[in-house]
């Protein structure tokens, strides 16, 4: 079984799109509502939260876990792979080197921003791993080399109007409007915007809203929804051992730390078709 976690509803962003390319795995989603926000957590936190998640998952047979949550891939992640988990037993991915491995290909001008939680900017992964990228390009000849300019900013409201089912309300809209303005005030140039949490494709039509009434209309959002489940696909073609060990049933199970009602309600509507969902503790 295929296990996709993230701290609330973020990751049923990432989960759509790995299903629509690889439908024919079994999945539980588990979010965890009780918990989230994440992005203003401690590393420590963020940290305990996301390994008593992979332990949860892997109890429940998942024998490969995709931390669908940029946060929980910056500050955890590492960790958990170096040492908490045996690779023999589950293989834990996340979301973010999926997402630079594509970003310099993206921009045109070099100008890169990120949106992203406090957490996963203050980790300065984004800027970690796309350094990383700029080196590999330049090693891989002239032509290719592109050096980006890369500039983040955390957008602490988002998280919390989007899991409150907020992010439609005139509220949400004044705070798109202010971190929209804000990145593109501190780098003219950017033509590449990197939603860089699971979460905000469910505001990314309003933030295009924005950078089109800003005068950058032609500047891109980029969700990462389409980019890890290419990724996947890829994973599980270079690594038949992994893949022969999924169960191939098309299923999904949704599983919530915070009341289940309130998740089915909240799942089915970003997901656009009805979902069940069972409450858990771990
Ligand atoms: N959706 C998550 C991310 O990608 C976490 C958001 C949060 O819990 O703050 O960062």
């Amino acid at each position: 079984m295929i296990g996709i976690f993230d701290s609330g509803y973020g990751g049923l962003t990432i989960l759509k799109e790995i299903r629509e390319h690889l439908p024919e795995y079994d999945y539980i989603y588990l979010g965890d509502n009780a918990r989230a926000p994440y992005g203003t957590r401690s590393f420590e936190c963020i940290y305990h939260y996301t390994l008593d998640a992979v332990h949860y998952l892997q109890q429940q047979g998942c024998t490969l876990i995709i931390l669908a949550c940029n946060t929980a891939s910056a500050k955890a992640l590492r960790t958990i792979q170096q040492h908490d988990i045996d690779p023999e037993k589950v293989r834990v991915l996340g979301v973010i080197r999926p997402t630079v491995e594509v970003v310099p290909h993206l921009t045109r001008s070099g100008h890169v921003g990120v949106l992203a939680t406090p957490g996963t900017v203050a980790s300065e992964s984004y800027l970690i791993e796309l350094e990383k990228q700029d080196s590999l390009q330049r090693y891989q000849g002239a032509l290719q080399y592109k050096q980006l300019v890369v500039s983040q900013l955390a957008c602490p409201m988002w998280v919390p109007l989007i899991e409150a089912g907020e992010h439609e309300s005139e509220g949400a809209r004044y705070f798109i409007r202010k971190y929209v303005r804000e990145i593109i005030g501190r780098d003219p140039q950017i033509d590449t915007l990197l939603l860089g949490c699971t979460h905000y494709p469910l505001i990314q039509s309003a933030i295009e809203a924005e950078l089109a009434a800003a005068g950058h209309s032609t500047c891109k959002t980029i969700a990462q929804g389409e980019i890890v489940a290419q990724s996947l696909k890829d994973y599980l073609r270079r690594h038949p051992e992994i893949e022969q060990r999924l169960q191939k049933g098309g299923e999904c199970t949704y599983l919530t730390t915070d009341d289940s009602d309130k998740f089915a309600d909240s799942a089915t509507l970003f997901l656009g078709s009805p979902v069940g969902a069972k409450h858990v503790e771990y």
